[in-house]
């Protein structure tokens, strides 16, 4: 029999509205919002104020309260917030990847302590089933990669400055407005944001747990007008994609912007959509979309995690049980195309296998072979110089082509 939830409910921003409203219109599932905290004391607020309270401990220290549903802003208050319920004895459901990602060990050895259940499927891509999907249908098969569009600010504004041909500034300023980005959207176009659902992901789907400073992240910030017109020209989308893979029982994660080309199922992924394809070694691959963020669609992630409780759902984590000492590697070469300055950054990036190159009087490319590791390395320098790096993909053979087959080998291209 579904056990009773009374929930405490942490923020009341974008996501908790969602979730109040998607909880109260859902039929067949009952749970009960006690008490929700939150912060701000002057901010007007859309239910009675009987019941809010701005003490948290009138909600952690409620012997009542058996769930605690964390939906605020702050990391590090978030982090204490999880960890004193955990040691309560209390369940706890979260859409804070930031949280999630950077004491994923942590947290989980915790949970497992104290015999309790902590939940964060809204953390990951918003409303796509993407962690129970990993836990409950790929918990016994190998997985070879992972890879996707995870943050649907980027996408939004790609999708909005590049086919609409809105400016960058408005493309954000839309995204804020719709509740999709951080409210320091440095974390989205950074791509930070998706690091941290990539890393979550990489537990569920390789059994590692990564360091956020270990993982490369390259947003959308450095692109310009020529690289948005070689892409068109050569008929690619621009993406911002984390990858996640598995090479000889090592694992690289990273998130670059991609060039994909239409038979990629995430050529179709527009505006705040997100996508995961998912490669089995012996299912194939599979696509998941749907919305990656937003108040309703992270709202029903949450209630579906809640509801995950009610039948006293934990995830098993049976690929950490299974993990061969799987490492994290940042040793894998990438196809990519780099618009530079001069000479000097690419011999500061160490690029290698030149397949394409162009030098003009104000714009110059190569496509050639970059190592992940050189990137991480050289990030501030990119950043700082304002260069683009955007991996180039769907072309396997035209990866290889050119390299003999001991190159290939010896450089253990990604692709
Ligand atoms: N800022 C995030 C995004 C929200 O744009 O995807 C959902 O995690």
């Amino acid at each position: 029999m579904a056990k009773k939830l009374n929930i405490g409910l942490f923020g009341f921003g974008c996501v908790g509205q969602g979730l109040y409203h998607v909880l109260n219109n859902s039929k067949g599932f009952t749970a009960n919002i006690t008490k929700i905290a939150v912060k701000d004391k002057n901010k007007p607020r859309t239910l009675d104020k009987s019941i809010f309270t701005f003490d948290k401990y009138e909600i952690l220290d409620n012997p009542e309260i058996n769930v605690i549903v964390e939906l605020i802003d702050d990391a590090d208050e978030a982090f204490e917030i999880v960890k004193y319920a955990i040691r309560k004895g209390k369940h706890v459901v979260t859409a804070n990847k930031k949280l999630v990602a950077t004491h994923l060990k942590e947290l989980q050895q915790l949970q497992e302590e104290h015999n309790v259940s902590l939940l964060y499927e809204a953390s990951v891509c918003g409303s796509i089933p993407i962690i129970r999907t990993l836990e409950e249908y790929f918990d016994n098969e190998q997985l070879n990669k992972i890879s996707g569009i995870f943050n649907g600010t980027t996408n939004y504004i790609l999708t909005k400055t590049i086919s609409e041909k809105l400016s960058y500034a408005s493309a954000l300023k839309q995204a804020q407005e719709k509740g999709f980005a951080e409210s320091d959207p440095t974390s989205d176009v950074e791509g930070f944001d998706p690091k941290y659902k990539a890393i979550i992901l990489a537990l569920h789907s390789f059994g590692v747990f990564a360091k956020p400073e270990e993982v490369l992240n390259i947003g959308i910030t450095t692109l310009d007008d020529n690289d948005i017109k070689y892409a068109s020209e050569k008929g690619y989308k621009i993406k911002l994609v984390p990858t996640i893979r598995q090479n000889k029982n090592k694992i690289s994660i990273f998130v670059l912007p991609k060039f994909i080309k239409q038979e990629n199922p995430l050529y179709f992924v527009d505006n705040e959509f997100n996508g995961v394809i998912v490669e089995g070694e012996f299912s194939g691959e599979q696509f998941l979309k749907g919305k990656g963020a937003g108040g309703h669609p992270t709202g029903a992630a949450v209630l579906s995690d809640i509801s995950a409780l009610s039948y006293d759902y934990k995830y098993a984590f049976k690929k950490l049980k299974q993990s061969q000492a799987n490492n994290i590697t940042n040793d894998v070469f990438i196809k990519a195309y780099i618009r530079y300055n001069s000479v000097v950054d690419l011999q500061a990036l160490e690029t290698q296998h030149i397949f394409e190159q162009y030098k003009g009087e104000s714009y110059n490319y190569v496509v050639a072979l970059v190592n992940v590791k050189s990137l991480l390395k050289q990030k501030d320098y990119i950043l700082k110089n304002r260069l683009f790096v955007s991996e180039v993909g769907d072309e396997n053979e035209a990866a290889k082509q050119g390299l003999d087959e001991s190159v290939f080998e010896s450089v253990n291209l990604e692709y």
